[in-house]
């Protein structure tokens, strides 16, 4: 456990309300409406999150946050005795229930991809805690062996969900949607702005943010624009090879 964990507090939920000495407000984020943290609290027992983490911050404990999105509000919890993630319906969020996210995740989850989602109801998503650090920060230090293998695997995981038509709708910023395990694996997370039925562009998106941030088209290769054109047009376990191959060679260069 990382020191900025060891400094982590789990608090069962049974005993935490207003009123008992813990700033709460995060919970209904940013309205900190009583009602419904009183909800989401409720929503956590019934998905049988027993306790969340908290820490203390400018004197007051408040819940630990993994991560912040434009949707929801990622906590650490602990359901049967593993660490979780608990992913929080913002109540300025633009849609008023996580049932398309959950469902779309557990689409995702039947073809390995995603962190496992083990619950979920109205406000909360309940899914496998992902340590590690973000695809942004991997790829910011430098390209190697062991990167490229990451970003092989990835593309394996975008192919994937286009050929199941799961459209992730945010790889075109890979950065903070991936999560490298310290076992490098990859985890593709978030799937709050996917869509069954929009027309899959994962394995374009990435391959995109690929050449926008590492800059593979650099040396003016053509080679890679046109994988890129043929997979669009064409979208095949033969163009993908070809484009796979292409973002490869355009990798080994920048080593
Ligand atoms: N399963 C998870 N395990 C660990 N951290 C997570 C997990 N899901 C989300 N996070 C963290 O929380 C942040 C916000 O989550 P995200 O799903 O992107 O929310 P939003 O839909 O609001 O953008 C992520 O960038 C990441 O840092
Ligand atoms: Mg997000």
């Amino acid at each position: 456990m990382s020191e900025l964990h060891s400094s982590l507090r789990f608090i069962d939920l049974t005993t935490v309300s207003e009123g008992c000495g813990l700033d709460l407000t995060l919970l209904a984020y940013p309205s900190a409406d009583h009602q419904r943290i009183k909800e989401v609290i409720a929503e956590l027992l019934a998905n049988d999150v027993q306790s969340l983490a908290f820490h203390l911050q400018v004197g007051k404990m408040i819940p630990f946050l993994l991560g912040k999105g434009g949707r929801g509000m990622v906590f650490m919890g602990l359901r049967e005795q593993r660490k979780v993630a608990v992913k929080v319906l913002r109540t300025d969020a633009a849609v008023k229930t996580m049932r398309f996210e959950a469902e779309n995740l557990r689409h995702a989850n039947k073809e390995g991809i995603g962190p496992l989602l083990y619950s979920w109801s109205s406000n909360v998503i309940v899914m496998q805690y992902v340590d590690g650090q973000s695809f942004g920060r991997t790829i910011a230090t430098s390209i190697s062996r062991e990167t490229a293998a990451i970003i092989d695997k990835t593309l394996e995981q975008t192919y994937i969900l286009d050929t199941v038509h799961l459209d992730h709708g945010q790889l075109t910023n890979a950065s903070d949607h991936v999560i490298v395990t310290p076992e490098k694996t990859p985890v593709i997370i978030d799937f709050s702005h996917s869509s069954r039925t929009r027309k899959p562009k994962n394995v374009t998106a990435f391959a995109s943010y690929l050449i926008r941030s590492i800059n593979l088209t650099q040396s003016k290769d053509q080679n890679l624009v046109s994988a890129l054109k043929h997979y669009k047009q064409n979208k095949s376990r033969t163009t993908f090879e070809a484009l796979k191959q292409a973002i490869a060679h355009e990798l080994l260069k920048t080593f």
